[in-house]
């Protein structure tokens, strides 16, 4: 299939770039590289050999995304583009609102008027508010949004269910992510953040290789088995994977469908750490600080729908997870920011 990916130039959407090209179907990018770098293009190009078309173009530009609809007639649209801190849209909803919310209206509206009638869309766990039993499974309820960025996903869902109600032939499959982590098993596509980093994940990898002094451990006074805070983390490559099966239901045509992906692994952030130092051989600093608002202590998925209904499954585990992490660090220390010299 041709298939639009927006915010394909991102840390999800380049992975899933690779695995759709590994499966035959033709990615086209469409991203600003708002949180970005046009460097991802030639990784992709180094790993499969094709070097996928890309536009710079920001989604709120409805004309031009219109023009590039026309010319390129889509089969279907993976919809990764998106702002994602969870921080910076507390101090400023507006702009998340304005951008996930705004661009995915835009999108709507171009994808009706070119008569391309199928979408994936990045949701996440988040949709799910605080939650009151674990493992999560897709008929529990949609919770209370904990921040303006869970806000925006809630609202697009919700969109995207009301428009294949309006127009049942439109077929819209709903992913939602649970805590992706991990890279490329060659090391040249990985997560790059600007900043701090607010996740896991891309901290430890920092500290690992000596860009931060030590990890502080958001509380450690959880009901939980160690303390600590309890995710399901998932390879991102498994998670790309997990985009090709979802084209299924859409070459189907079966209409809505909403599906978790994610382990269903519990992991607590020492589990993690301890995996992450096992796995490469290393001893991450850390310390134990107070607790982080807005956090839930435990929190994973139960994936088997998409295991029964896409026959996806996560394959790898906690260790390759920490290995490849720190393979994509360590090979790019400063993430995709290519040397003065280089440019
Ligand atoms: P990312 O920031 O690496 O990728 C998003 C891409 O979208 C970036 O390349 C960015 O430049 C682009 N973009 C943003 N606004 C745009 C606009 N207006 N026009 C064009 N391009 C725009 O993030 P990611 O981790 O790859 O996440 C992809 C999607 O998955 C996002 O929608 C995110 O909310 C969702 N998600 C991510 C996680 C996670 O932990 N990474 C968890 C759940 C859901
Ligand atoms: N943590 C630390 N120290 C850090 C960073 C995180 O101890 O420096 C802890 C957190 O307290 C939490 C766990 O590590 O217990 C995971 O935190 P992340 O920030 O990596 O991930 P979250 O589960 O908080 O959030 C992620 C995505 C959100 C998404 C949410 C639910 O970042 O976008 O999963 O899917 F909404």
């Amino acid at each position: 299939m041709k298939i639009c990916v927006t915010g394909g130039m991102g840390y999800i959407g380049s992975h899933t770039c690779v695995e759709l090209i590994k499966n035959n179907h033709v990615p086209v990018i469409i991203d600003n590289l708002s949180n970005s770098n046009k460097e991802v293009l030639n990784r992709i190009e180094t790993i499969t050999g094709y070097r996928p078309k890309f536009y710079k173009l920001d989604l709120i530009k409805e004309e031009r995304l219109d023009k590039i609809f026309k010319k390129e007639k889509f089969d279907a649209v993976i919809h990764f583009a998106g702002l994602k801190a969870v921080g910076e849209s507390v101090k400023k909803p507006k702009l998340y609102y304005g951008n996930n919310i705004g661009i995915s209206v835009i999108l709507l509206k171009v994808m009706r008027r070119n008569g391309v009638k199928n979408i994936i869309f990045s949701s996440s766990a988040t949709v799910y508010g605080v939650p009151t039993h674990v493992p999560l499974v897709e008929t529990d309820p949609i919770g209370e949004a904990t921040n303006p960025y869970g806000q925006t996903k809630i609202e697009i869902e919700k969109m995207l269910m009301r428009e294949h109600e309006i127009d049942p032939s439109f077929n819209i499959v709903l992913l939602r992510y649970f805590n992706p982590v991990g890279a490329h098993e060659s090391g040249l596509m990985g997560e790059d953040p600007w900043g701090i980093p607010n996740n896991l994940m891309p901290y430890i990898n920092q500290v690992a290789v000596g860009r931060r002094e030590c990890l502080t451990i958001f509380g450690n006074d959880y009901p939980t088995h160690d303390g600590t805070g309890v995710r399901d983390y998932i390879h991102v490559v498994d998670l790309a994977l997990g985009h090709v099966a979802a084209l299924k239901p859409i070459q189907e045509k079966q209409g809505l469908k909403i599906y978790n992906l994610g382990t269903g692994k519990g992991t607590s952030v020492l589990d993690l750490v301890k995996a992450y130092d096992e796995a490469n051989n290393i001893q991450i600093k850390y310390q134990i600080g107070p607790r982080r608002a807005g956090d839930v202590a435990e929190n994973y998925a139960d994936a088997t729908l998409a295991k029964n209904e896409l026959g996806w499954e996560a394959k790898f585990n906690i260790v390759e997870m920490c290995r490849d992490s720190y393979n994509w660090q360590k090979k790019n220390p400063n993430g995709y920011n290519v040397e003065p010299s280089e440019k």
